[in-house]
């Protein structure tokens, strides 16, 4: 049994409704419920594709010891009252299709996504997963008006998973003995922390040459791009999946962990209207406090480069999208 100071009731089972059920969706649900985190509602704009894969869900419970609810649907009402919303529906990029194109399919997507669930879920936390995340988490906002605390986007828990997995290939130690931490926009222009990065609490400054963190740190940016060039045809699914699920955990069970989210700036690190990846305490109001680390001229000029970018793709998305308004 939770109690949230957002839900005005003692609930017995929290729901989490997961919009898009693709690859990262589907995966999101089956970890959700295999935790034993919630009851999870799976909508999809596609006839049949939610309703099977939350039967298929259904079918694995008695053997991976839960008994969550997964429900398959197209319609929002089946939403109603979630604690929490994640919004993975949009369209990956196909052959002829330009930036733009796919730029303004997602955000049409995810606008009319995010206007539909607020109907049902007017308490829920939001968190945007569909990309380029920076510029949809701001659209999300812009066409809700919800408060800061409770609209975010998931990009750096993936991208520190990232480091954190090449770091620990690197040392050869385990991951869960790495903490890596990695901010800014969710694409080449991240920006990777090696001084706050640590094994077991050293730093890894202090465990690899600055020529070593570099390659590690190039990798980290292009980790997305490295998975497609890989499959081909795809992209990552199993970790974005996880960064999600670790997000919605810390929120649906009051955690408050220190997790890099990204979140909507009113001055913190120089920054002002903008989403952007930073650390964030996350907890069952959602984002409880931002953290404003101490960063160097060159890590503070890295996250404004980054944020100046995704400034110029939401201005050139709001030229041409007139579905937002507030
Ligand atoms: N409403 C609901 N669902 C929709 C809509 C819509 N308007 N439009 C598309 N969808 C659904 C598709 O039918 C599909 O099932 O969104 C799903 C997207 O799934 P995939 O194509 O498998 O994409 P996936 O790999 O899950 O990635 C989803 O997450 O990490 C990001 O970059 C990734 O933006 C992408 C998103």
């Amino acid at each position: 049994m939770i109690y949230s100071p957002s839900f005005p009731v003692l609930c017995h089972s929290p729901r989490v409704t997961v919009i898009g059920a693709g690859r990262v969706g589907s995966t999101l649900a089956q970890r959700i419920a295999e935790k034993n985190l919630a009851d999870v509602v799976l909508l999809d704009i596609v006839e049949g594709i939610p309703q099977g894969l939350a039967l298929d869900l259904m079918e694995a419970r008695g053997m991976e010891l839960h008994n969550r609810k997964i429900i398959g649907t197209n319609n929002y009402a089946d939403t109603s009252g979630s604690h929490v919303v994640v919004i993975t529906a949009g369209f990956p990029r196909k052959p002829g299709m330009s930036r733009d194109d796919l730029l303004l399919m997602n955000a049409k997507i995810v606008v009319e996504s995010v206007t539909k669930a607020i109907a049902y879920s007017p308490n829920a936390i939001y968190i945007v997963v569909t990309n380029p995340l920076d510029v949809m988490t701001y659209l999300a906002w812009q066409a809700t008006g919800l408060p800061r605390d409770r609209i975010m986007g998931m990009a750096g828990v993936l991208d520190s998973a990232r480091f954190q997995t090449f770091i620990a290939m690197e040392l050869e130690v385990a991951p869960t003995d790495v903490n890596a931490i990695v901010l800014g926009s969710h694409g080449d222009l991240m920006v990777p922390l090696p001084r706050y990065s640590t094994v077991n609490g050293i730093p890894i400054t202090e465990l690899l040459d600055a020529a070593t963190i570099e390659r590690l740190v190039e990798r980290t940016r292009h980790g997305g791009a490295e998975i497609v060039g890989l499959m081909q045809s795809g992209s990552a699914f199993f970790a974005p999946a996880s960064s999600t699920c670790v997000m919605v955990e810390s929120i649906l069970l009051n955690q408050s962990r220190l997790l890099p989210v990204t979140a909507y700036l009113q001055g913190e690190y120089g920054l002002k209207d903008i989403f952007i990846g930073v650390p964030c305490h996350l907890a069952s109001d959602g984002i409880e406090r931002i953290l404003e680390l101490n960063l160097t001229d060159a890590e503070r000029s890295a996250l404004s480069t980054s944020a100046q970018v995704i400034r110029k793709i939401i201005d050139k998305t709001q030229e041409n999208f007139v579905g937002v308004s507030r």
